[in-house]
């Protein structure tokens, strides 16, 4: 059976600073580099969230769908520093984990089963995509 998925895209601009206490400073910057300066930076992220067409998602839900996007990511992490945030209280605000915490929030959010994927586009090169474990 074909199933149609659709992707809505959104945005928020963040602060973060790849570190983890769990190495030395050193170590910090060998593994982060420039990423892992003190004063941290900003990227303007770009979240894409892919979800099924149809059933219990058809279009009008897409509403509803920014309705919560919006509330429980855009409205939770623009103009934030991600490394205050509580998602990331034991995880180093890597894209990878980004990606990984934006699903956790927005899985249990949407009608069951509705969820396919979370992308997210860091910087120009670099894209994050994660679709759950089974
Ligand atoms: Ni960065």
């Amino acid at each position: 059976m074909s199933q149609v998925h659709v992707t809505r895209r959104y945005r928020f601009c963040a602060a973060h600073r790849l570190h983890t206490e769990q190495l030395s400073p050193e170590e910090n910057w060998a593994a982060f580099g420039k990423c892992n300066n003190p004063n941290g930076h900003g990227h303007n992220y770009v979240v894409l969230v892919t979800v099924a067409s149809g059933g219990a998602q058809d279009s009008c839900d897409l509403d509803r769908l920014d309705q919560v996007v919006n509330e429980k990511i855009v409205e939770r992490f623009d103009h934030l520093d991600l490394n205050r945030d509580p998602a990331f209280a034991a995880l180093t605000t890597t894209g990878e984990n980004l990606v990984k915490v934006i699903w956790d929030i927005l899985k249990p959010a949407l009608p069951s089963d509705s969820l396919r994927k979370i992308g997210v586009i860091e910087t120009r090169d670099n894209y994050f995509e994660y679709g759950g474990t089974a």
